[in-house]
């Protein structure tokens, strides 16, 4: 399998981002997948060379001055445990750095996995709108 990273949209359109949002119960369509890619600070693609297909990605909002925050991270079930979310992880953080503040919020089954990139455990407070949760279209 070959997997090629990449930090734009280039070559990208939304029938190359099929199968993400697993278990949400309202997932965004392709398109406002694609649209909340196009509206990240930052972004970085894993893409399946074989199949041309998205298979995972990870996106951060930043100020640029001092702070970021990384809203989403995922990898298609059937690459996950091979790597590849670590390697998004530790390519947006490179592209991220030195920013003084790193935040994002996760279940506590997956601190274990961000401790390994030098994150550590603090006090989140969130909001979720549930019906909202498909997106808007921009
Ligand atoms: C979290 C996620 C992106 C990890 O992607 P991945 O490609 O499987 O990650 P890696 O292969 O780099 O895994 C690295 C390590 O973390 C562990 N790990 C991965 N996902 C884990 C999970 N959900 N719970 C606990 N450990 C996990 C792996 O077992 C692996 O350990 P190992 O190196 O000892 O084998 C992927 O499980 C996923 O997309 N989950 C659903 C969406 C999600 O939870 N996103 C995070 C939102 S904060």
């Amino acid at each position: 399998m070959s997997i090629r990273y990449q930090t734009s949209l280039d070559g990208i359109d939304a029938s190359m981002l099929s199968g993400f949002f697993v278990g949400w119960p309202h997932p965004p369509s392709s398109e406002t997948h694609y649209d909340l890619l196009a509206g990240s600070d930052v972004i970085v693609l894993a893409i399946d060379e074989e199949t041309d297909r998205v298979i995972g990605f990870v996106t951060a909002i930043t100020d640029g001055v001092l702070c970021a925050y990384l809203p989403l991270l995922e990898v298609l079930p059937d690459y996950q445990k091979r790597g590849i979310g670590s390697e998004l992880v530790r390519r947006i953080l490179k592209m991220l750095r030195p920013l003084y503040m790193i935040d994002l919020v996760c279940d506590d089954r997956l601190v274990g996995f961000y401790e390994r990139f030098g994150l550590w455990s603090a006090t989140a407070m969130c909001q979720r709108d549930f019906d909202s949760q498909a997106g808007r279209s921009r």
